[in-house]
């Protein structure tokens, strides 16, 4: 049942998504999303990934020849140019509703130098030379969107450079009397700077766009799961963030992929503080817990072999015949192999006072005969509700993203017998005495999971103060986040 405020948040939320034209969207196990205080801290990047791309662009050699009055014709080669200097300091960004993200630089200074070759009437002569560019400015719009198969499609939408001025000093050979004339390619050079800085902008995106058009949309967990993170709508654009709607579903690598559920939709509350947020749906919880029963990890097999020596109870049935009579007097002394596990997926719940986990166990009691079969004893179902509370921190290490830690506790037990082939069982006494191993089972579970787990790391990003805030149906990951900025180039 949504609470009060959900619906009320739905009702909030209708007019925002239909003015997105997200009404119809395929509904997403993991949602992400970006604030302009996310974006403005991955102005930085942009900032330093577009100075590298100019810088690392070649600058194609520039000649031809022109009449120049006094010089008669000229014919002129600026060669091996490369960039020396590159500021791009005063920039913003900000989201462009419906459409991308927007990227200005302004005043951008840009120092060049290479080298010049004149023929005139003089006869040839050459130097060095140095071109400042002084006053660019760059903006553009990136697109992003979504390949087919949920790739993220990104593109440069518009781009439009300008240069405010620009100075052409040569040096060596008769500079002196040709730096009077420099006007005239100057001129040249601005209107070829102008393209070619587009030129630049759009090629390094799409070099960037074939990267991602090729990038995996599922991560390998382990050898039995696999994360599917594809993006499953369009990501959409607002005044002040950006929102993209992953699949968020686990799968066993190399089988046919059937979806056991439906993410149910959900809206992220705003938290415009944090750069960005993380929504985790029950379905993305349900589909990794589906996943793990499915491949048979939920369940184990025990023989008296795996029980340590000196322990007094031992998986016989003269051990056993303590707690179940029937079972001795069935089967006098002989081994015995029990298989302990889930009989179904464990359900997962989210609401606001934690996770709750619904554990759907079995005890499968089998006697190992003298010739090796196994005779089936009986079964008991074991029905626990569990409740627990994660929490995020930073990660100690330089080395992780950050570190997941958490508390559970038992809520609910009951144990009933399942099918039997030695008679009724009494299960009172032995509910008890699961429930007291469930308990000290939960201590040592809680000690591990006080001391929490490093996540891995994604691309070095760390997390700053991030927070985990439990609501109806949705675990909600707050947090900004931090990235040592790649060395400018
Ligand atoms: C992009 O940003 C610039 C400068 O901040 C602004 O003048 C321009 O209108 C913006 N364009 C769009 C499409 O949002
Ligand atoms: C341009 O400047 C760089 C660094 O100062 C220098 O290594 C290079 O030789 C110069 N190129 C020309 C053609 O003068
Ligand atoms: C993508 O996944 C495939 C198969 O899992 C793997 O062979 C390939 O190396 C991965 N590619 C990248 C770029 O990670
Ligand atoms: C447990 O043992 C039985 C019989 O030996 C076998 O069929 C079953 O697959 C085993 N289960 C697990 C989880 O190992
Ligand atoms: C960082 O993590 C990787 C793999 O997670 C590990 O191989 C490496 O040793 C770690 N490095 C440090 C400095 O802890
Ligand atoms: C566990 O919780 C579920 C629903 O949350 C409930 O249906 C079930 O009866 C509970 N189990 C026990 C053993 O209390
Ligand atoms: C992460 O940081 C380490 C050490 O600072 C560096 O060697 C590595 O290349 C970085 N990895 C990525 C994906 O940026």
């Amino acid at each position: 049942m949504p609470l009060p405020w959900q619906k009320a948040c739905w009702l909030l939320a209708l007019p925002l998504l239909a003015s997105w034209g997200q009404v119809g969207g395929v509904p997403a196990g993991l949602t992400a999303q970006v604030n302009q205080k996310g974006l403005e801290y991955g102005r930085l990047f942009g900032l330093s990934m577009v100075t590298s791309m100019l810088k690392k662009s070649p600058i194609p050699d520039i000649y031809g020849s022109h009449k120049v009055p006094l010089l008669g014709d000229v014919q002129y080669s600026l060669m091996g140019i490369s960039i020396n200097d590159l500021q791009l300091e005063d920039s913003a960004i900000s989201f462009s509703k419906g459409l991308g993200v927007n990227l200005t630089l302004q005043n951008g200074y840009i120092l060049l130098n290479g080298s010049w070759k004149l023929r005139t009437m003089f006869g040839p002569d050459g130097g060095t030379m140095d071109i400042k560019v002084l006053r660019m400015s760059l903006s553009t719009l990136l697109g992003l969107g979504k390949e087919i198969r949920g790739q993220p499609r990104v593109w440069a939408a518009r781009c439009r450079a300008t240069i405010g001025d620009i100075n052409l000093k040569f040096h060596g050979g008769n500079s002196w009397f040709y730096n009077r004339f420099t006007s005239v390619l100057e001129t040249l050079l601005q209107s070829r700077l102008n393209k070619q800085l587009c030129f630049e902008l759009k090629k390094g995106v799409d070099d960037f766009a074939q990267v991602l058009r090729t990038m995996n949309v599922s991560m390998p967990i382990n050898s039995f799961a696999e994360l599917d993170y594809s993006f499953v709508n369009k990501p959409v654009f607002g005044v002040d963030r950006c929102h993209v709607d992953l699949k968020g579903e686990f799968f066993t690598p190399g089988q046919p992929r059937i979806s056991v559920f439906t993410p149910s939709p959900f809206v992220l509350p705003k938290h415009p503080e944090f750069m960005s947020l993380l929504g985790i749906s029950e379905f993305f919880a349900n589909s990794a817990a589906s996943v793990y029963f499915f491949a048979g990890e939920l369940q184990r097999n025990y023989t008296d072999k795996m029980i340590p020596k000196g322990f007094p109870v031992r998986l016989d049935t003269a051990s056993m015949g303590m707690l179940i009579p029937e079972l001795e007097k069935e089967f006098p002394d002989m081994a015995l192999q029990v298989l302990v596990g889930a009989r179904k997926p464990p359900a997962l719940s989210f609401s606001p006072d934690g996770v709750h986990v619904a554990v759907f166990g079995l005890i499968d009691v089998f006697v190992l005969l003298p010739d090796g079969g196994l005779a089936p004893a009986f079964q008991l179902k074991i029905d626990g509700n569990f409740t627990g509370k994660l929490f995020l921190g930073p990660a100690d290490s330089g080395n992780s993203t950050g570190k997941l830690s958490g508390l559970v506790h038992l809520k609910n037990f009951r144990v009933y017998q399942g099918w039997s082939n030695i008679g009724d069982i009494k299960v009172e006494f032995l509910e008890n005495m699961l429930k007291v191993s469930v308990q000290l089972g939960l201590l040592a579970v809680n000690k591990h999971l006080k001391n929490g787990f490093l996540l891995p790391n994604i691309h070095n990003i760390s997390l700053v103060n991030p927070k985990i805030t439990m609501y109806q149906g949705l675990m909600l990951v707050t947090t900004d986040l931090y990235h040592e900025l790649p060395a400018a180039v």
